[in-house]
Formats: C-alpha cells, structure tokens, sequence
C-alpha cells in the first residue's frame, strides 16, 4: 500500500515539470510510421506531416518488408519465447548477424533487444576495476547507465575537445585497459565525432574504441555504414554499437560489431543478453532485406542527404538559429532556448500547422538549451519540407522567434 506523503510527491513533482515546460506528454499514433501520419488528438483523428521520427530511410511502412515480414511470421510466429542461449537462437539471427557484420566490416555481431541492452551490457561484460572509460559528456544515456554498470574508472571529457580527450586519456594511463566511448552522432545536436582525430588518439595511448552509431547506421557514409565510413576510420574502430529502431525500418533491436572473441565474450557474459529475449525473428528477416535494399541502391541515402541539404537551407534563410550551420546530418536541432517557449513552439505546430515535432528540453538536453528536433526522412518528398518550412516561418513569427 502506497503512503499518501509517496503519492502526494509525486503529484507535485509532476506539475512541477508541466509547469516549467518540462512534461513529456505522448501523441497516439493511429496510422503506420510515416511522413504522412494520423494521430488521436482531443477525441479525433487528425492528419499531420511527421518530422520527429527516427524513421532516416523511409522505411517503417515499406510494403515489400511489410510482406517479408508477414512470411516471416507465417514460418516462424511471434516470438523467441526464450533468451538465446535456452532456446531462442533462430536461423535468422545467425545469418542477420553474420550479414551485419558482412554489412560494416566486422568480424562478427551480437544482437540484443534494444541498444539501450545493448550499450547496457557492453561495459559490465568487458570491463572491471582495473580499467578506465574515457566518455564523452554528451554520450547517449544508455552509454551513462551501461558505464555505470560497471565497476571500471570513469573520466569525461567535452564531447569532440580532443585536447581534453588526450588529458584524460593521460590521467587515465595508469589503468589496465582503456576505453574510449562517443556516439558516432550526438543525436541531440547532429554533430558527428571527430573519429579521425578520435582513432589518432586511441591509437597513441593504446585504448580500445567504442562508437555509438544508432544514428549513422544506414543512413550515414556513402554505402551507409556509418560514420566510420564518413570520417573514413573503418577499420580503427573497435567495437561499433548500433540500433535498428531507427533507419532498420523503425522496428526494433541493437547489435555490436566487434572481433570474433569479443562477440564470443559478450554472448556469455552481457546481462541483458544473457537474461533477456532477443530481437524477433521478423526484425531478423526484415533487416537482411534492408542490407541488400543498401547495398543495391543509394538511393535513399542520397536522397536522405538531399532533403536535409534543402531542409537545412531554407531553415536557416528563414532566420532561425540551428545548431550547425555547417552540419550534414538529418537531426536539425532549431535552437529556441526557453524550455516553455520550445514547448509551446510545438504545440502550435502540431495542433494549429499539422507538423509534427517534438521540443526538447532538460534533462535530455542541457538546461537553457531547449529545442525542435527536426528529423529529415528519405520518405520526406520536397513539398513536405516546404510545408514544414511555411509552418515554422508562420509560428516562428508568431511566437516573436524570427
Ligand atoms: C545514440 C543512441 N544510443 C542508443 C539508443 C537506444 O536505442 P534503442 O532504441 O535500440 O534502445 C538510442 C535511441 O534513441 C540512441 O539515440
């Protein structure tokens, strides 16, 4: 039975976030994943563009992975019903892997339920005491709770200051192993690691790479395999971490890419993948189609790239402030700073303009720092950009931003 003071508490923290602009509410999605979506909103359904999905290629509604997946589950059913090591080790995951490790360059994959299992296993299995991470300060949270799982040193430095990298790395040289951590993409921001200057270092000082690529996986680097292809280190990076809830059609999983043994280690000693189910054998299915759908066209990567370019153009000639002028990358993070203000810009895109985004505001990004994230699709055709563009000129001058 809970105490009344407990409840009460509770209350209170949450009008608390409400009112400094801080909730986080959700939209109910009545269609499939898309550009053009249907949401329930104030007891009706309601048509709007969607331009916050993680959705890179356009692919969550394919209709040829919808089929695949069907058959799938026609042959295979619902689920594993076990961890991989009882019995839910499927055909498909042995060859989804061995294709994924094909796919980037990798001697062999792991699969997991999520990335965030993934990234929460990886540090506890690998690493102890003797050892020391050195983190970047913006890296995802699933890297912060997987490195607080294990018991080795931690340092940080400012994301992509590699004179700080290079201090810590020194402070930290007196541990057995080092591990240097970022995200291959700070997905709040859109930047990409210095990987080049990032592999230099790790080189130098003898510590092992690991890169989060769940926002560069498939969508990044001419062939889409990410950003050690972009910053043209493949090869350097030790152990890469990505998901497939984002360009990999939106379904769901995460997977590392590493040395054979390391793989070998990780199947017998991640928590999360020793004492969780693993991805569905559909997702399996699914994601060998994407690699070959990859691997035979550019397509959808180029086109990825060209909406953005537009995207990030007309944006910024509108007067709004984006993270990066400079930036390639389909997260455009419009710099609002007033966690209410981002929170009201949203509103008023969503419910008034039909477009729909998300503002982003602490604790997922820093205080004072709020934000649109805009994310650009291959699935975004030229008048949708121009119809989100209008609207933001539209709530932009409303609201006093431009
Ligand atoms: C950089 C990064 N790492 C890990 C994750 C977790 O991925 P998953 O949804 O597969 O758990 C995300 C998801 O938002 C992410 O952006």
């Amino acid at each position: 039975m809970f105490k009344t003071e407990f409840l009460d508490n509770i209350a209170c923290e949450l009008e608390d976030l409400k009112t400094n602009g801080l909730y986080k509410g959700e939209y109910e999605i009545t269609s499939s994943q898309s550009s053009n979506i249907e949401i329930y909103h104030h007891n009706s359904k309601k048509k709007v563009l969607n331009f916050c999905a993680n959705n890179y290629l356009g692919l969550a509604n394919n209709q040829n992975l919808i089929e695949i997946a069907k058959k799938t589950l026609d042959n295979y059913g619902l689920g594993t019903a076990s961890v991989r090591f009882i019995c839910g080790t499927f055909d498909l995951h042995k060859k989804f892997e061995q294709k994924l490790a094909e796919f980037l360059n990798y001697e062999d994959v792991i699969t997991f339920a999520s990335c965030f299992g993934a990234n929460g296993g990886v540090f506890a299995a690998l690493l102890d005491e003797n050892d020391a991470i050195i983190s970047a300060d913006l890296n995802h949270a699933s890297l912060i709770d997987g490195i607080r799982l294990c018991k080795a040193h931690r340092y940080f430095y400012k994301y992509n200051d590699m004179a700080e990298l290079e201090k810590k790395l020194q402070e930290a040289s007196r541990h057995r192993n080092l591990m240097i951590v970022t995200d291959g993409v700070f997905s709040m921001d859109g930047d990409i690691a210095k990987l080049n200057e990032i592999c230099d270092l790790a080189e130098k000082y003898k510590a092992i790479l690991l890169v989060d690529d769940c926002h560069a996986t498939g969508l990044i680097g001419e062939n889409g395999r990410g950003t050690p292809e972009y910053c043209k280190v493949e090869g350097r990076v030790d152990i890469l971490v990505s998901t497939l809830g984002k360009a990999f059609g939106g379904t769901s999983g995460g997977f590392i890419a590493s040395k054979k043994n390391i793989i070998e280690k990780l199947r017998n000693k991640a928590r999360p993948y020793l004492f969780s189910n693993n991805i569905l054998p559909i997702v399996c299915a699914v994601g060998i189609e994407i690699i070959d759908m990859i691997l035979e066209s550019k397509y959808l990567i180029k086109k990825l790239a060209d909406n953005t370019a537009y995207f990030r153009k007309k944006i910024i000639e509108a007067g709004f402030v984006i993270h990066d002028p400079e930036g390639v990358h389909p997260v455009v993070p419009v710099m609002l700073g007033d966690a209410v203000l981002a929170s009201k810009f949203a509103k008023m895109m969503i419910e008034d303009e039909g477009i729909y985004v998300i503002a982003f505001s602490f604790p997922v990004v820093p205080k004072n720092t709020a934000r649109i994230r805009v994310q650009i699709s291959a699935g975004h055709e030229k008048e949708h950009l121009d119809e989100a563009i209008k609207a933001f000129i539209k709530v932009g001058k409303k609201l006093g931003v431009i």
